[in-house]
């Protein structure tokens, strides 16, 4: 398993110890990072006791069971609860996954959960994305063409649709570029593992017609050479996805274009 470092704030102290729910016998133990930015205090843990035989098995579900039973203030996204819009994503038992999809059972002992590492928050296990996302847009993930829209469709032999797979499933959680270290101590120029894993999806799409000024915009010391193969990307994303292997695709085109 991949550790992580702390989110950014992170001078934590001891917060509050919730009561354990009367007559429960099968109790897990959730400690839980808090910060509320109406007050601007340190960022504290929380403990907080789950009743197991009245709870999903899903992290997400004795978060759900938290908000809704014992602390409504407890703040976190989540939308689909089937691993499909990614907003979920979070730091628990050390490493970046899916609460909805990372069962309980996964974890030994107590359940340690922090907001994505190294990102600012927006409050308690709510990161700020907005830069995330910004970067995702600078690579202008969409179809880029200079011939005539035809009539019906844009048309893609089977074999070059083939070369999609493993980039189109990207949900954008963010899990990936939260847990590489040179995205934590260049976020603000290197692109980062999920951003690269996108623009290279539109680089091999076979109908797109932007291919040279899209390798051009990445040949970049730090947009896209920042990345040194650690490799923690590909081994944190939840969906299976292989990013350090699309970042050497990007550096192998801009070498072949070289020689
Ligand atoms: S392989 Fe590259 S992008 Fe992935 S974690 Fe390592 S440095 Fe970051
Ligand atoms: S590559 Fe995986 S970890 Fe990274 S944003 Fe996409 S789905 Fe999430
Ligand atoms: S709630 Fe949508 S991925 Fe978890």
């Amino acid at each position: 398993m991949v550790e992580f470092t702390l989110p950014k704030n992170s001078q934590i102290r001891v917060g509050k110890t919730w009561p354990k729910p009367e007559g429960a016998t099968n109790l897990r133990k959730f400690k839980i990072y808090r910060w509320d930015p109406d007050t601007g205090e340190n960022p504290r843990l929380d403990t907080y006791f789950v009743d197991l035989d009245r709870c999903g098995p899903m992290v997400l579900d004795a978060l759900i069971k938290i908000k809704s039973e014992i602390d409504p203030t407890l703040s976190f996204r989540r939308s689909c609860r089937e691993g499909i819009c990614g907003s979920c994503a979070m730091n628990i038992d050390g490493g970046n996954h899916l609460a909805c999809i990372y069962g309980m059972d996964e974890v030994d002992g107590d359940v340690n959960i922090y907001p994505l590492p190294h990102m600012p928050v927006v409050k308690d296990l709510i990161p700020d994305l907005t830069h995330f996302y910004a970067q995702h847009a600078s690579v202008k993930p969409y179809l880029i063409t200079e011939t005539p829209t035809p009539n019906k469709e844009w048309r893609q032999s089977i074999e070059d649709r083939k070369k999609l797979d493993g980039l189109y499933e990207c949900i954008l959680c963010a899990c990936c570029s939260t847990a590489c270290p040179s995205y934590w101590w260049n976020g603000d120029k290197y692109l980062g593992p999920a951003t690269l894993l996108a623009a290279y999806r539109w680089i091999i799409d076979s109908r797109d017609e932007a291919t040279p000024e899209r390798l051009d915009d990445l040949e970049d010391p730090f947009k896209l050479y920042r990345c040194h193969t650690i490799m923690n990307c590909t081994n944190t994303c939840p969906k299976g996805l292989n990013p350090a292997k699309a970042i050497a695709e990007i550096k192998h085109l801009l070498v072949d274009r070289i020689v």
